[in-house]
């Protein structure tokens, strides 16, 4: 099982500025239009785990929502908290984990955008935060999330990219380390570096762990959790049938 302090130990530093770099708030996938659509009728509070740099939940805010935010990452909340205020808009996030909610129909929604709940590599443990979030909602508040496409449990290409700064570059490169098709996790290594003048000037090094879920065993999984009325958006499109293509699936689950 992750603890607050490993998970606070990952999104930190140059993997939170190139975060903020790569995904400040106002940087959409499409999530953002699709989650504002599917919640525009919702008055209550919409709570957002790992809600990480503010992208979707500072938005949320901006829109009249009101909205509560947890991220176990000191580096990722400040730059959250550093949005909200800019926004000035009144974007609440405290320290925590998905395993840390506890709340008991307190929220109208919870969202977990940008596959984020694939950090979360143990099938158990995510049944058991389903379990969390089920009970957190209201009746008839709804779970929207999504998740890649099993496809990329064996994408095992390279990728390398680099981000212009005040006073040089930031580099990430990652690489796959090993699938294990039994456990459906991808294990990687993210290398972050910082170069001033040409030289290195710092490195950061992380296993990033990916599970990847076909969404019919996802479907399975919050049925056995509670939830009914399942419903999918391919790439972000409203109602788009999910398709070998499909990248991205937004999956909304109703208490
Ligand atoms: C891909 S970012 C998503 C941030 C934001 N929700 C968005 O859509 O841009 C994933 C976030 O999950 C957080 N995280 C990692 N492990 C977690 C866990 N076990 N529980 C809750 N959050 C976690 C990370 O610190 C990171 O900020």
């Amino acid at each position: 099982m992750q603890t607050t302090n490993q998970a606070a130990s990952a999104y930190r530093n140059l993997a939170a500025a190139v975060y903020e770099l790569d995904k400040p708030v106002g940087r959409s996938f499409g999530d953002v239009e699709l989650y504002s659509e599917l919640l525009k009728d919702v008055s209550g509070v919409i709570f957002e785990p790992a809600a990480g740099n503010g992208r979707v939940l500072i938005p949320f805010a901006s829109k009249g929502h009101s909205v509560q935010g947890t991220e176990p990452s000191a580096d990722m909340r400040r730059l959250c908290e550093q949005s909200a205020d800019a926004a000035a808009v009144h974007a609440p996030i405290t320290a925590g984990l998905f395993s840390d909610i506890t709340a008991v129909e307190a929220y109208d929604a919870v969202i977990i955008p940008a596959g984020s709940l694939q950090l979360v590599t143990s099938a158990q443990e995510v049944r058991a935060i389903l379990e969390r979030i089920h009970r957190a909602l209201v009746p008839g508040g709804r779970l929207i999330f999504d998740l890649d496409s099993l496809s990329g449990l064996f994408d095992t290409s390279p990728s390398a990219r680099s981000w212009a700064t005040d006073d040089g570059l930031i580099t990430l490169s990652e690489l796959v380390e090993s699938v294990d098709p039994a456990g459906q996790v991808r294990t990687s290594q993210l290398r972050y570096e910082r170069w001033v003048d040409g030289a290195l000037a710092e490195a950061q090094l992380e296993h990033f762990v990916l599970r990847f879920w076909g969404h019919h065993e996802m479907s399975t999984l919050l049925e056995l959790c509670g939830f009914t009325d399942m419903r999918t958006h391919g790439d972000y499109q409203q109602d788009a049938a999910v398709t070998a293509e499909t990248a991205v699936t937004t999956i909304v689950a109703t208490k």
